[in-house]
This record gives C-alpha cells, sequence and structure tokens, in this order.
C-alpha cells in the first residue's frame, strides 16, 4: 500500500508517529524508527497484528521505506484524531473528565483489557498516553512494552504505574494493567498521575513495592467509583479484581450503552474540533527535580538503574534525559534500554 508521510503526531518513547495519507486520501497514523533500532517497533507489529476489537487501536500493515538516506521501518496503524487521553486532560489545562466521562472511557479500557488478555497478552504499559481518543471513545495503543504473561523478560513500563509485585521485581501479569489501569482512572480524575508528589522514580517504586499504601483515591468520586477503583488497587495481585470481573461492577452500569456513539460529540469539552497536535508534550510525566532522593536499598537501585538505563551508581541522568526516566522503561535483555530512539 503507498503512502505518503504527514505531519509528526507525536515522539514516543521509542519512536515517532506521523499522519499518512494513501492515493485514496485515507489517513492513517504511522509510527517509523530507523530499521537497526526498530526491534521494540517489530514487537509491537507483531502483537498488533493478531489483534482485532472495537477497544484496541487496528493495525493497518508495516513497511520498510528509505527516507533522507536511512532505511526506516513503519509500523500502520489507524489514526486517531481525538489524540491521547493525556491531550483531553491537557485541553482542559490539565483540568480532571467527569465521572461519567471517566466510566465510559474505563469501561472501553477495560473492554479492550479483557480482550488481549484472553489472548494471553499482557500490555505492561497502560498509562493515560497510551490511550487514544476518538469520537465514539477510547482504544488501547502502544504495544511496545507488552509480553506474552508468560513469558520472562525483565520488567517494563513505567514507574507511576507500576503495580506493588512489579515494583518489587516479582511478577508481571494481567492484573498488573488492572492497577495500571487504577492509576488512569486518578489520572483522568485528578489531571495528574498517582505519586506525582514523589520526586525520583527510585522513590516511587520504594512507595509502590515496599510502603503498602495504594494511591489516594480523589475524595469527588461517587462510592461505586471509589470501590471500583479499590478493586483495581489491591496490593495482592491474586485478591486483585479481573478484567472480566470488572466489567460487572455497578460503576459501569451507570453508563448506557448506547450512548457510546455521542459520547464525545456531545460533551461541552469535547476535543475533537481542537488541533490538540500543536500542544503534545510529555511535561504532564515528567517529575521535578529527582536527584535529591536517597535510597536504601542498594538491590533495589541498581535494579531501577538499570531499568533507567544509568550505568553510572547513585547518578540520574539530567535534562532532556530526565524524560526517559518517567516515560516508559524498556530494559532488554543485555540491559541495555530503548527510550527516546527517533530517527530524526
Ligand atoms: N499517536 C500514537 N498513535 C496514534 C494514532 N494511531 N492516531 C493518532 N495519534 C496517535
Amino acid at each position: 500500500m503507498g503512502w505518503t508521510r504527514g505531519h509528526v503526531l507525536g515522539h514516543g518513547s521509542s519512536a515517532t508517529v506521523s499522519t499518512a495519507t494513501t492515493a485514496t486520501g485515507e489517513t492513517f497514523a504511522v509510527k517509523s524508527v530507523v530499521v537497526s533500532k526498530s526491534e521494540t517497533l517489530q514487537r509491537e507489529q507483531q502483537f498488533l497484528s493478531i489483534l482485532s476489537s472495537p477497544y484496541v487501536v487496528s493495525y493497518t500493515g508495516c513497511d520498510i521505506t528509505k527516507e533522507n538516506k536511512k532505511m526506516i521501518y513503519n509500523l500502520l496503524m489507524e489514526y486517531m484524531p481525538g489524540g491521547t487521553v493525556i491531550d483531553v486532560i491537557q485541553a482542559r489545562n490539565y483540568g480532571s473528565l467527569n465521572e461519567l466521562e471517566i466510566a465510559n472511557y474505563t469501561r472501553q479500557i477495560i473492554q479492550g483489557l479483557e480482550y488481549i488478555h484472553s489472548f494471553g497478552i499482557v500490555h505492561c504499559d497502560i498509562k493515560g498516553a497510551n490511550i487514544l481518543v476518538n469520537k465514539n471513545g477510547v482504544k488501547i495503543a502502544d504495544f511496545g512494552c507488552a509480553k506474552w504473561a508468560n513469558e520472562d523478560v525483565p520488567f517494563r513500563g513505567t514507574p507511576m504505574f507500576m503495580a506493588p509485585e512489579v515494583a518489587r521485581g516479582e511478577s508481571q501479569g494481567f492484573k498488573a494493567d488492572i492497577w495500571a489501569l487504577g492509576c488512569v482512572i486518578i489520572e483522568m480524575a485528578i489531571g495528574n498521575s498517582p505519586w506525582s508528589n514523589v520526586n525520583s522514580p527510585i522513590s516511587v517504586l520504594y512507595k509502590i513495592g515496599f510502603s503498602g499504601e495504594s494511591p489516594d483515591i480523589p475524595d469527588g468520586f461517587s462510592p461505586k467509583a471509589k470501590d471500583f477503583i479499590k478493586k483495581c488497587l489491591i496490593q495482592d495481585p491474586e485478591a486483585r479484581w479481573s478484567a472480566t470481573a470488572l466489567l460487572k461492577h455497578p460503576f459501569l452500569e451507570q453508563f448506557d450503552h448506547d450512548q457510546d456513539q455521542n459520547f464525545l460529540t456531545c460533551s461541552p469539552t469535547s476535543i475533537l474540533d481542537q488541533d490538540v497536535w500543536g500542544s503534545i508534550q510529555q511535561s504532564a510525566l515528567v517529575g521535578s527535580d529527582y536527584n535529591q532522593e536517597t535510597c536504601t536499598s542498594n538491590s533495589l537501585r541498581q535494579r531501577v538503574e538499570q531499568l533507567a538505563g544509568n550505568p553510572e551508581k547513585g547518578k540520574f541522568r539530567s535534562g532532556a534525559e530526565k524524560e526517559i526516566d518517567w516515560m516508559t522503561i524498556r530494559s532488554s535483555c543485555n540491559g541495555a534500554v530503548t527510550g527516546g530512539d527517533e530517527w530524526w
């Protein structure tokens, strides 16, 4: 299928996403990276190409192009004009979504999770920045961290959304996605991720893994919503509810499924008429100054440093590279980190 690259939609943790237009005028999104750094994107292609659900961004194809004398690996997928859930939050000046909007998005995300879990796939990086929006609602995207449930691979994801068992390095199964979903619900409500007051990835992982605390549930939620979030944020992954069980929770009953079609277009704060792409920034997810943190467990510190790709003990990278620490962590088996390897 021939296509022409359009404008850049955003720079993800491992590739750049642009629009793509075919000769017949159809618009897609294309995620691209130089072939030599395309291992993660090719893995994402393997997962996306077997999935087909209204709640998962659709796969369209993949190819290799030569651009500016470089060989580029491209993953083509459905274009979602509303941007990410973070863009929705940003468009409201980091304001929150209301409970009905949150219930609708949550139901669709769980339907997506139930679907991918039924394939034996764990997403491993559920967060607002990986949930895409169109006029009908939301879909799960970015399978760059995904793994088979029984696959023995290094732990991956975004610290603030990591479940306690992942932070402790014990396991990363389906229930880790459910914990992350609980964090996304809070993110939608407060316009910021949980633990955003904690100022280093190491501190966040300690807090999540060893404090026994779950993120605070905002007061504004109804009792049903609070109970739902609590079921997502149960410390013990065995006791934490599954996607299938959560779909039957009363919090989601309040939303009439027939409203799906009109949900976003009727919203007084709809972002669909706006150019959300001009304002894409990862800054909402970037911590402030986390050089000051003191950690007491060498083993965890080393593990976090390895996850964060920092070979120098006790130091974090500074400046722009900090962002990678707060974003998706993907350590390959040899400890190398894939992150920020855009191709232009
Ligand atoms: N950003 C990342 N993937 C996207 C997609 N498929 N559509 C729109 N924006 C995106």
